[in-house]
C-alpha cells in the first residue's frame, strides 16, 4: 500500500514536472521572405535552398542586416544562427526585437567576435522606455561558429526570456509593481544585423578587426515567428489573455528552468549589470527579486 502510493507520487511527479518543463511552442521554419525583408545593402545578402537559409556579408565598405515585416506585440521569436567563423575580432552579430518611437523597448542578443580560437561573448539587454544599461555577458558552453544554434526569445505580459538552444539563459519578470516599466503596448520589429564595432566590441575596442580576414560571414536560417502582428489585427493583440504565450506555463520559469538559468549564471557569467555596485551603487529594483537566483 504504501508502496504504490510512493510509485503513484512518482508518477505524478515526473508528470507534472513534465507539464511544467513545456518550452515554448516549437518553432516553425519557414523561407527568409515569409517574415523578413533586407533592410540595408541588399547586394551583402546571399540567398540559398530557396531562402531557407541566408548568409550576411561584413566587409570594410559595408555590413547589412534585414528586418520583420510585421510589428508583434508579445509572442515567441527565434532564428538559428551560426556565428562568423575564425577571426570575427571587432564583428558583432545582432537578433533583436525593437520597437520604433523615441522610448522605444528593445530586447537585444549581441554576438560579440573574437581572435581566432578565442571563445565569442553572447551579450544581452532589455531596453523598456527608452532607458537600457541592463547588459549581461555570458561565454556560451558550445562553439557557436561550428554550427547552427536556436537564439529565442520569448515575450508575454508576465515576462521575458532569453533561450540558447531552449535553455533560458535570462528572465527579465514584469516589475511593473515595483515602478519599472515593462514592454507591453508598443509593438516591435525584429532585426538582424552584421556589423563592424571595433571601438567597443573587443577587450572594449582594443582588438581591431582584420580587413584582410574580410569578407566576415553569418549564417541565418529557421525564420519562424509567432506573435501577435500588430499590422494585421491590432484589436485582436489587445485581447493577450487567450494567446499561447500567456498561459500559465509561460508565466515563469518551472523548476527544471530555474536549475537550468542558475548554472548558466554560475558558470558562464562574465559580467551582470545587476551586480554591479560601482555602475549602480543602488541595485536596480528589477535585479532585487531574482537576487536568490
Ligand atoms: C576574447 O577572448 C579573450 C581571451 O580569451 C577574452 O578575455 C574576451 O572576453 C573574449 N571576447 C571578447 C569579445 O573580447
Amino acid at each position: 500500500m504504501e508502496f504504490s502510493l510512493w510509485i503513484r507520487s512518482l508518477i505524478l511527479l515526473s508528470l507534472t514536472s513534465a507539464a511544467l518543463s513545456a518550452t515554448p511552442r516549437k518553432p516553425v521554419d519557414v523561407p527568409f521572405g515569409r517574415n523578413y525583408v533586407p533592410t540595408w545593402a541588399f547586394d551583402h545578402i546571399k540567398y540559398f535552398n530557396e531562402g531557407s537559409e541566408i548568409e550576411l556579408l561584413l566587409d570594410k565598405y559595408t555590413g547589412t542586416g534585414f528586418q520583420s515585416k510585421g510589428s508583434y506585440l508579445f509572442g515567441h521569436f527565434s532564428m538559428n544562427i551560426k556565428m562568423v567563423p575564425g577571426d570575427s575580432a571587432g564583428t558583432v552579430t545582432a537578433f533583436y526585437l525593437s520597437s520604433q518611437n523615441a522610448d522605444h523597448d528593445e530586447i537585444d542578443f549581441e554576438f560579440l567576435g573574437n581572435r581566432t580560437g578565442q571563445p565569442y561573448i553572447l551579450q544581452t539587454n532589455v531596453f523598456t522606455g527608452g532607458q537600457g544599461n541592463r547588459e549581461q555577458r555570458i561565454f556560451l558552453w558550445f562553439d557557436p561558429t561550428k554550427a547552427y544554434h536556436r537564439y529565442s526569445v520569448l515575450w508575454n505580459m508576465y515576462q521575458i526570456v532569453f533561450f540558447v538552444d531552449n535553455i533560458p539563459i535570462r528572465v527579465f519578470k514584469n516589475s511593473k509593481k515595483l515602478g519599472v516599466k515593462f514592454p507591453f503596448d508598443q509593438p516591435m520589429k525584429v532585426y538582424n544585423s552584421l556589423w563592424n564595432a571595433d571601438d567597443w566590441a573587443t577587450r572594449g575596442g582594443l582588438e581591431k578587426t582584420d580587413w584582410s580576414k574580410a569578407p566576415f560571414i553569418a549564417g541565418y536560417k529557421s525564420f519562424h515567428i509567432d506573435g501577435c502582428e500588430t499590422s494585421v489585427n491590432a484589436k485582436y493583440c489587445a485581447k493577450q489573455g487567450r494567446k499561447w504565450w500567456n498561459r500559465p506555463e509561460f508565466r515563469d520559469l518551472d523548476a527544471a528552468q530555474w536549475k537550468r538559468i542558475k548554472w548558466v549564471r554560475k558558470k558562464f557569467t562574465i559580467y551582470n549589470y545587476c551586480t554591479d555596485r560601482t555602475r549602480f551603487p543602488q541595485i536596480p529594483p528589477e535585479c532585487r527579486r531574482d537576487r536568490d537566483i
